[in-house]
């Protein structure tokens, strides 16, 4: 099995390139000015943006810190080394190392995070494939992650970092932290869809896809009717994931018995995404039981109380100010399609002995793609008749998560969405 999948959780997610056009025009219009509402200079292909998940693009790490948790961790470092996905970073002591550099400090008054003092990280390569296509940049068939869907984009015409580029982004922080992102993704797509004469395609995976309905949800209809084509929505979390209820009260190692769940778990916990995927109210039944303890039982409207009860007080903080950031669900104002896999056992329930929170929960387990229950995926279905612009769902049964971008049946799909007029 590929390391991305032990590792995948949810838990499971700058600079513009400008290349030379080889169409020269000749008038004042831009090409896409031109070719609106005129069938004859259609684009061949659309323009294509992806948006990774929740650990879904590489990140580096420059470091000049105070101070260490280990001996053998590097105090300074002359340049920039990849923090994610590094293999070689997650194994025993070297994990701890690890953990102090990928966590967050939530500031309660700011209601900002920050990386630890002496720890700078960035998103390699914004408009470009590579951060996407393998999270390893070693390219270890072990972090393969887009790879299969540009690699056959490339085989029908498209060129990398062209008119298919990449929108890594730091997936430990929910949108309203990540503001400069939106800035420079919306600038990406409009030149790209100038230069194509025709708008552009975007496609999501996982948390990628709450971070795109965000983006959208910004945008006047106007621009989006100039600008975008479709939207590809692969595994959706639209109402969030029951497993973040494990990760932030116990951890999740996913299945790498090496790593402690407990040491992850502060990693986990000041991800503000994280908490932000907690699973919402809109959706989910109000008497579902998420997680019983023998004292108590925690549904959606318990969060405040879970919080406090597993001693991160932070996290509720957290939520409150990401919650409402998509959670109203308003419709995209595009062509949607929905692809979602199903059949594959999904965590949806957990249930701790009096060793709460510090103890592996028994599961209980539901349907979905293995990290997105399906009754978060199929809520796209709430936008059919809300927006004048088609939405369409598509089960993919036997899809897991991540292994759905690489089925032939989601690329086939991809191909027909960019090839019909
Ligand atoms: C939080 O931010 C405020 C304002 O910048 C600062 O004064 C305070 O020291 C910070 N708190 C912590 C714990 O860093
Ligand atoms: C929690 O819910 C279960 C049913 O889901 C019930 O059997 C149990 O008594 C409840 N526990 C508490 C403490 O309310
Ligand atoms: C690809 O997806 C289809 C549709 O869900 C499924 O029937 C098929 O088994 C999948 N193929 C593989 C190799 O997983």
């Amino acid at each position: 099995m590929r390391a991305w999948h032990w590792i995948t959780a949810c838990s499971s997610l700058l600079h513009i390139w400008l290349l030379l056009s080889l169409f020269v025009d000749r008038s004042n219009e831009t090409p896409l000015e031109k070719c609106r509402g005129k069938k004859s200079c259609q684009p061949p292909r659309p323009p294509v943006v992806l948006i990774p998940g929740d650990l879904g693009n590489q990140l580096e790490a420059k470091l000049d810190k105070p101070s260490v948790v280990h001996y053998i961790c590097y105090k300074k470092t002359d340049s920039f080394f990849t923090l994610w996905l590094n293999l070689e970073l997650l194994v025993p002591v070297a994990i701890d190392c690890w953990i102090d550099n990928m966590r967050l400090i939530y500031n309660g008054s700011t209601h900002a995070s920050s990386s630890p003092p002496g720890v700078n990280i960035r998103v390699p390569g914004f408009g470009k494939t590579f951060p996407l296509e393998y999270l390893d940049p070693s390219k270890h068939s072990v972090g393969m992650y887009f790879f299969s869907i540009v690699q056959a984009m490339v085989d029908w015409g498209y060129t990398r970092d062209d008119d298919v580029r990449g929108a890594p982004y730091d997936w430990r922080k929910a949108p309203n932290e990540n503001k400069e992102f939106f800035l420079v993704l919306q600038q990406m797509i409009e030149e790209m869809a100038e230069k194509a004469g025709g708008p552009v395609v975007l496609i999501a995976h996982s948390m990628g896809n709450m971070y795109t309905l965000y983006f959208l949800n910004q945008q006047p209809q106007a621009w989006k009717d100039r600008y975008i084509k479709a939207f590809v929505s692969l595994g959706p979390p639209w109402a969030g994931v029951a497993k973040t209820l494990r990760v932030l009260t116990s951890g999740d190692n996913n299945r790498i018995p090496v790593i402690s769940p407990l040491k992850i778990r502060s990693q986990q916990r000041s991800a503000v995404s994280t908490s932000w995927l907690l699973p919402y109210a809109h959706s989910w039944p109000k008497d579902q039981v998420l997680v019983q303890t023998p004292t108590t039982n925690y549904t959606v409207l318990d969060y405040k109380q879970f919080f406090s009860d597993i001693g991160f007080e932070d996290g509720w903080l957290m939520r409150q100010d990401t919650e409402s950031l998509v959670a109203d669900l308003t419709p995209p104002g595009v062509v949607v399609h929905c692809l979602y896999g199903s059949g594959i056992p999904t965590s949806e329930a957990f249930s701790y002995s009096d060793k709460f929170p510090d103890v592996e929960p028994t599961v209980v387990f539901g349907d979905g793609d293995g990290t997105v229950n399906i009754l978060s995926a199929i809520q796209c279905k709430r936008w059919m008749g809300k927006q004048k612009q088609p939405v369409m769902l598509e089960e993919l049964p036997g899809n897991e998560h991540v292994d759905m971008l690489l089925n032939v049946t989601t690329v086939a799909y991809i191909k027909n969405v960019l090839f019909s007029p």
